[in-house]
């Protein structure tokens, strides 16, 4: 699939086929976000591919316990595309383990080496799982960038022993899609660059 091709459909897909995402596909996955430039080539990424049914029942739990007061008072939006957006996200949490495979991306406080800043994190990691969700969109797979299950970051760490210089900072949702992929819906072009000046 053509890279713009890609990256016009990656939307976030919030509903998902049982079928398992095998161990070859998220190495495929990791290594295309692995591909990505990281603040002098410093690469403080680590990736952690949970997969395993009690693992996520125990998040999704967490996650739902959380969630559910949120989700059970919330009025229905009357903007359709954030209404699919809430409802997606709800259905999302509440079928946390079903998920196939999530993926936490994470990284280290590595960069630069005399001074390391907590800022470089964010910039080391976004770039990385961007590419790594573009290239699941061009192996018609889908995914969901999140934050919420940070709420089960303890269980997480306990669980899966992560070891404590590891910062959590997005969770991907990795799956065959049950929804179709649709066109992004954003802003266009002409609204968001200047060329030279804004005089
Ligand atoms: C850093 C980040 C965090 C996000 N967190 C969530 C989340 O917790 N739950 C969720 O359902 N979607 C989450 N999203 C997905 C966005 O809501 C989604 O990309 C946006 O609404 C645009 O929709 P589209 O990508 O399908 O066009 C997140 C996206 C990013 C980049």
């Amino acid at each position: 699939m053509d890279v713009f091709d890609a990256m016009n459909s990656c939307t976030a897909m919030r509903y998902f086929q049982e079928k398992p995402i095998t161990k070859d596909e998220i190495e495929k996955l990791i290594h295309a976000a692995t591909r990505a430039s990281s603040p002098g080539n410093s690469q403080g990424w680590e990736f952690l591919v949970i997969d395993d049914l009690a693992v996520k029942g125990v998040v999704g739990d967490k996650v739902m316990a959380g969630m559910r007061p949120f989700f059970e008072n919330r009025a229905a939006s009357d903007d359709a595309v954030e209404e699919r957006m809430l409802s997606g996200a709800e259905h999302l949490a509440r079928n946390f383990a079903k998920v196939p495979t999530w993926i936490v991306c994470m990284a280290r406080k590595v960069y630069p080496p005399q001074d390391p800043q907590e800022s470089f994190m964010h910039s080391t990691i976004y770039p990385a799982a961007q590419n790594l969700i573009v290239a699941a969109r061009s192996m018609g797979i889908g995914t969901c960038f999140t934050t919420f299950p940070g709420a089960a970051e303890p269980e997480i760490r306990k669980l899966c022993q992560v070891p404590d210089d590891l910062h959590l900072f997005v969770y991907i949702a990795v799956g065959y899609p049950e929804r179709a992929f649709r066109p992004v819906k954003r802003k266009p072009v002409a609204d968001v660059i200047t060329w030279n000046t804004y005089g």
